[in-house]
C-alpha cells in the first residue's frame, strides 16, 4: 500500500518528533492531541528542532518551510479518517492505548495501517483491540526522534508481511534504520536499557554515589553519550517506571523489580526534564540548571 498521509496521535516529545521526521520525509501529516495547548507545545518543539537543523546546515530553507507546511494539527480524531498510516504516541498506559486503538479502528479507513510507538506493551495485545490485527504493528522510535537512527519494528502475532514491508519502507523514507525484533516485553531496546537505568537509580538509593558521579562513570568509563540518570530524566521517570512494570509483570522475574526510589519520585511528580525536576533540575526550555 502506498503511504501518503500519516496521522500521529499524541504531540508530546515522541509524537512531535515522529510528526517532524514524517513531514521532513515528504509525507502529509496530521498531528492530533486532546487540547490545542498540547498541540501548540508540540509545534514549538518541532519548530525548535527544525530551526537547529537549519542552523547547522542539515536542512535547507525550502525543506524547512515545506516540512512545517505539511503538518496539520487537530483535536478531532475524525480528521485522521483518510490517513494511510496512523502512529500512536500517547502516554505509556495500556488502558489508554487500548481505548484509543478501538476508536482509531472505527475512525480510520479500513485498509490503513495502525502502528504503536509503545516502548514496551505487547503489540499483539494492542492489535487485539482492533479488527485489523494483520495491519497493526509496533514502530518504536528513539528519543530525540529527529537525531536517533533506530526504529524498532515489532510484528504482532497476526501482522502480515505487506504491513511489515510497508512500515520498513516508511521508516527508511524517514531516514531511519529499521530493525525487526519480536514481540516480547520491552522488545530489545528497553529490555536492555531500562534494567541499567533502574540499577543506576538503585545505586542512588543505596548511596553508592551521587547522580552526577554515576553519570560521569558511565559517560567517561563506557563512552555513553548521556549518563543513565540524565537519560532517565530525558525519557521521563513516569515512562521508565511504566516500562519496568511491564518487564516485571511480563517476564515474571524479580530482577526487573522497579527501584523503590523510582516509584517514590514518580509519586512525588518528579518526572524529569518534562516536569522541570527529576534527578536534576531543568529550566522551561528543558536545559539542565547547573
Ligand atoms: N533536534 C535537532 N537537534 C537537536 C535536538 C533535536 N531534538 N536535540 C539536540 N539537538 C542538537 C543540539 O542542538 C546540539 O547541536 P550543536 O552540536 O550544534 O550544539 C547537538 O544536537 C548535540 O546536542 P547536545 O550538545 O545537547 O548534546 P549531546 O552531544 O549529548 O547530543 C544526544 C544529544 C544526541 C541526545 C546524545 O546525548 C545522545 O545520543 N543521548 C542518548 C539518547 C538515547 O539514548 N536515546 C534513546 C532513549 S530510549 C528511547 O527513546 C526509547 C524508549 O522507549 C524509552
Amino acid at each position: 500500500m502506498e503511504i501518503r498521509k500519516i496521522g500521529v496521535v499524541g504531540a508530546g516529545q515522541m509524537g512531535a518528533g515522529i510528526a517532524q521526521v514524517a513531514a521532513q520525509a515528504g509525507y502529509a501529516v496530521v498531528l492530533r492531541d486532546l487540547e490545542a495547548a498540547y498541540l501548540e507545545r508540540g509545534l514549538t518543539t518541532i519548530r525548535r528542532s527544525l530551526g537547529k537543523l537549519l542552523e547547522k546546515g542539515q536542512l535547507d530553507p525550502a525543506t524547512h518551510e515545506a516540512a512545517l507546511a505539511r503538518i496539520q494539527t487537530t483535536v478531532r480524531l475524525a480528521d485522521l479518517a483518510d490517513c494511510d498510516l496512523v502512529v500512536e504516541a500517547i502516554v505509556e498506559n495500556e488502558g489508554a492505548k487500548l481505548e484509543l486503538f478501538r476508536e482509531l479502528d472505527a475512525t480510520v479507513q479500513p485498509q490503513a495501517i495502525l502502528a504503536s510507538n509503545t516502548s514496551s506493551i505487547p503489540i499483539t495485545r494492542l492489535a487485539a483491540a482492533t479488527r485489523r490485527p494483520e495491519r497493526f504493528i509496533g514502530m518504536h522510535f528513539m528519543n530525540p526522534v529527529p537525531l536517533m537512527a533506530l526504529v524498532e519494528v515489532i510484528r504482532g502475532h497476526l501482522t502480515d508481511e505487506a504491513t511489515t514491508q510497508t512500515v520498513l519502507a516508511v521508516a527508511r523514507q524517514m531516514g531511519k534504520t529499521p530493525v525487526e525484533v519480536n514481540d516480547y516485553p520491552g522488545f530489545v531496546s528497553n529490555r536492555i536499557l531500562l534494567p541499567m537505568i533502574n540499577e543506576a537509580i538503585q545505586c542512588v538509593m543505596e548511596g553508592v554515589a551521587t547522580p552526577e558521579a554515576i553519570d560521569q562513570v558511565m559517560k567517561l568509563g563506557m563512552n555513553h553519550p548521556m549518563g543513565p540518570l540524565t537519560l532517565a530524566d530525558f525519557i521521563g521517570l513516569d515512562t521508565c517506571l511504566a516500562i519496568m512494570e511491564v518487564l516485571h509483570q511480563g517476564l515474571g522475574d524479580d530482577k526487573y523489580r522497579p527501584s523503590p526510589l523510582l516509584r517514590k519520585m514518580v509519586q512525588a511528580g518528579l518526572y524529569g526534564r518534562k516536569s522541570g525536576r527529576g534527578f536534576y533540575r531543568y529550566d522551561e526550555r528543558g536545559n539542565k540548571i547547573r
